[in-house]
């Protein structure tokens, strides 16, 4: 089989094609990527791309449709990926996610590939109080991002039959260890802080829940989806992908215990965070009774720990540096080496 994987020179990409590599290594992967952090790289032994058999470089606004001539599957990682970012590039965000997106889908199914499969997010079930969600819970996105998940997932739910099998994994947040690291997550910043200063300051009071997910379990996760048939779950499928939900409290304690001297601050007059919310992961855990996640926070933690020691990482002004997604936008907006809408410039 042929396997686009879009937006693979991100977080979750080196991890993904690592994984891919192993346990299905009769494919052939070819990725596609704006390169838009491509530069920001975390002791790397090779360029992670250099993993896939084929990596073009292109933006998904200007898609070169033939490549999806022979294409089996694609893997839709391609986004501006977190709120930050969303509120920042707003219209942007709506038409990368959402419109150039969407395009992809159906230019995807009139070439006849077979399956489709959108890392979407459990954002969208924004602030949700009472009982974990489901996936027949009420939607409820608060930001640019989240609306645009849930706009991506009516389309396709529209494109989905027998032959073009749409799976959308509603990921809970990342975490843990890439060549391509990201410290704007919530684990990561911790264990960042923890390493860097010593004190993990936490932006809200502690109280809001984050369902988490490490990156190897994302992994195995699309790998379930790529194997999927219709006949499981039927043409489209919009599944919780998670492993455990956590107060933010606890995730900074659990980062305190497993690196000693670890002060915690806490915000205890920080407005009500919105992006509270709990996710109920038990319709994946019936399907996918062989794929599911299997890193616990404890290892996640250690993993963080020893890539970040690996590149005697200890700059305690992480949070605007290159490790931030929205920063790294920025720093290319003002140095012009990328348009206002995120398209690159011939500047030097
Ligand atoms: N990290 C998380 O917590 C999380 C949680 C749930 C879902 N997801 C989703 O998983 C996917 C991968 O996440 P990630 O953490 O690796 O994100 P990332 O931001 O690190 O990587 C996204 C990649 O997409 C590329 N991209 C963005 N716009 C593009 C465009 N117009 N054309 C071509 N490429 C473009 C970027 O260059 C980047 O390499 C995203 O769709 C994200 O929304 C992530």
């Amino acid at each position: 089989m042929n396997i686009l994987i879009t937006g693979n020179a991100g977080y979750l990409g080196p991890v993904l094609i690592r994984h891919l590599r192993r346990s299905l290594p009769q494919h052939r992967y070819i990725g596609f990527d704006s390169g838009y952090f491509a530069h920001v790289l975390t002791g790397a032994s090779r360029l992670p791309e250099t993993r896939c058999d084929v990596q073009h470089w292109g933006d998904l606004r200007d898609f070169p449709y033939d490549l999806l001539n022979g294409i089996d599957v694609v893997v839709h990682l391609a986004a501006i990926s977190n709120d930050p970012m969303g509120q920042r590039f707003a219209a942007v965000t709506e038409t990368i996610n959402d419109t150039a997106s969407r395009a992809l889908a159906v230019e995807a199914r009139r070439r006849g590939v077979r399956a489709f499969i959108l890392a979407s997010s459990c954002s969208i079930y924004g602030q949700a109080a009472g009982a974990p969600r489901s996936e027949s819970s009420p939607l409820n996105p608060l930001t640019a991002y989240a609306r645009s998940k849930v706009r991506m997932e009516e389309a396709l739910q529209c494109l989905a039959d027998d032959q073009f099998v749409v799976t959308s994994l509603r990921f809970a947040t990342a975490c843990g260890m890439s060549d391509r690291l990201r410290l704007d997550l919530v684990l990561n910043d911790f264990v960042a802080c923890a390493m860097s200063s010593g004190e993990i300051t936490i932006l809200s009071d502690g109280t809001p829940w984050r369902p988490l997910i490490d990156v190897n379990d994302m992994s195995l996760a699309i790998e379930w989806a790529i194997r999927r048939q219709p006949g499981v779950a039927g043409p489209f499928l919009a599944v919780n992908v998670g492993k455990t939900n956590h107060q933010v409290i606890d995730l900074a304690k659990a980062v305190a215990a497993a690196i000693p001297a670890t002060r915690i601050s806490v915000n205890a007059a920080a407005a009500p965070d919105k992006r509270s919310y709990q996710v109920d992961f038990s319709l994946f855990q019936s399907m996918a009774p062989d794929h599911q996640p299997q890193v616990s926070l404890r290892q996640s933690i250690e993993q963080l720990r020893s890539g970040m020691q690996r590149i005697k990482f200890a700059d305690s002004e992480f949070r605007s540096s290159d490790y931030m997604r929205l920063k790294v936008l920025e720093r290319h907006v003002q140095t012009h080496q990328l348009t206002d809408d995120l398209r690159w410039t011939g500047v030097q």
